[in-house]
């Protein structure tokens, strides 16, 4: 008897999984028609393996159709940890705000996953963001509200998620209260890593090689002309995509573009962009900590990588917001 023959499998969206958390059956690949066990129950898929996934056009994993139950539960369960976290944070009162970022960060995650840009994805995605931004701002202390919204796991779609509520959250604290403004930073900032999850994994997988930096210097440009060619997504959204690793000095890429020649609406998403990073390099550290330290490394930028007039009020906003000091 082959064991191998007698298991049936069933497809998961990658989408709907939670990295860093220890699976509860084991899952496989399908690869030339076969499928392979990729992990064992028990053992976790980091979050770098995750977002790989993107790099290799992979959407989906697959696991034995006996464990599909299983499966949903612990899905289910983790997503719902994952709310509650936030929730217990902000109130039960904001529950659908939170929900309405899982299911963003989903569909991020998809359009993400796909070979190429697809345009009803798109046009679902811009429905998202435009009833999460409608929801948000009929809420007391939105923009308070929104900058919670944020979850440091390291995945990509996460990543652009929390960029784009920071993002806003600048936004509306620098004074940008129009709802199709904060829709195209909201946009622009969940597309602006979309050229860095198309680079070939095989070159994301070797830093240090010419192809690599070169793939790194590029990705900026060449999400910004996947965004061009979507009859949905308007210039702005793209300009925002190719600026984010600008510089006010002049020493970002991939244009080298200087003080305000870079776009303002760039410059919050890269500011917001800088902050979540930080917040991940300083991942270790209790909550409060990994906020100030974050803070503080953006008031220590003194003109490179920031106008220093954006600096002074996104320090006052962020200081409010995550820094736990009163207004
Ligand atoms: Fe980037």
């Amino acid at each position: 008897m082959n064991d191998k023959e007698e298991i049936k499998f069933a497809p998961v969206p990658l989408s709907k999984l939670h990295p860093n958390e220890e699976l509860c059956s084991d899952i496989y690949l399908r690869i030339n028609e076969k499928y392979i066990k990729y992990k064992n129950e028990g053992e976790i898929l980091p979050s770098e393996k995750y977002n790989l996934f993107l790099n290799k056009d992979v959407k989906e994993i697959y696991i034995s159709i006996s464990d599909v139950q299983k499966f949903m539960d612990w899905m289910v369960g983790l997503k719902e940890r994952a709310v509650n976290i936030i929730v217990d944070d902000i109130g039960e009162e904001h529950r659908h705000l939170v929900e309405a970022r899982e299911e963003i960060s989903e569909i991020v995650y998809e359009v993400f996953a796909d070979k190429e840009m697809d345009s009803a994805l798109v046009e679902h995605l811009k429905n998202n963001i435009e009833s999460f931004i409608n929801k948000a701002q009929a809420t007391k202390e939105s923009k308070m509200i929104i900058a919670k919204l944020v979850k440091h796991n390291n995945s990509l779609a996460d990543h652009s998620v929390n960029v784009a509520n920071i993002a806003i959250y600048l936004a509306m604290a620098l004074g940008h209260g129009h709802q199709f403004v904060l829709e195209n930073i909201y946009l622009g900032a969940l597309l602006h890593d979309y050229g860095k999850a198309k680079i070939p994994a095989n070159v994301l997988e070797n830093p240090g090689t010419h192809l690599y930096s070169q793939a790194i210097q590029f990705h900026p440009i060449k999400g910004a002309k996947v965004a061009r060619q979507m009859d949905n997504i308007k210039d702005q959204v793209a300009t925002i995509v190719e600026q984010h690793h600008e510089q006010y000095d002049g020493k970002g890429f991939p244009n080298n573009l200087k003080g305000e020649e870079i776009y303002d609406l760039s410059q919050i998403v890269a500011l917001a962009n800088r902050f979540d990073n930080l917040c991940d390099e300083n991942a270790k550290k209790s909550e409060i900590e990994k906020f100030r330290a974050s803070i503080k490394a953006i008031e220590y930028d003194r003109g490179k990588l920031f106008n220093p007039d954006l600096i002074k009020r996104s320090v006052t906003a962020l200081k409010l917001s995550y820094g736990g000091y009163e207004k």
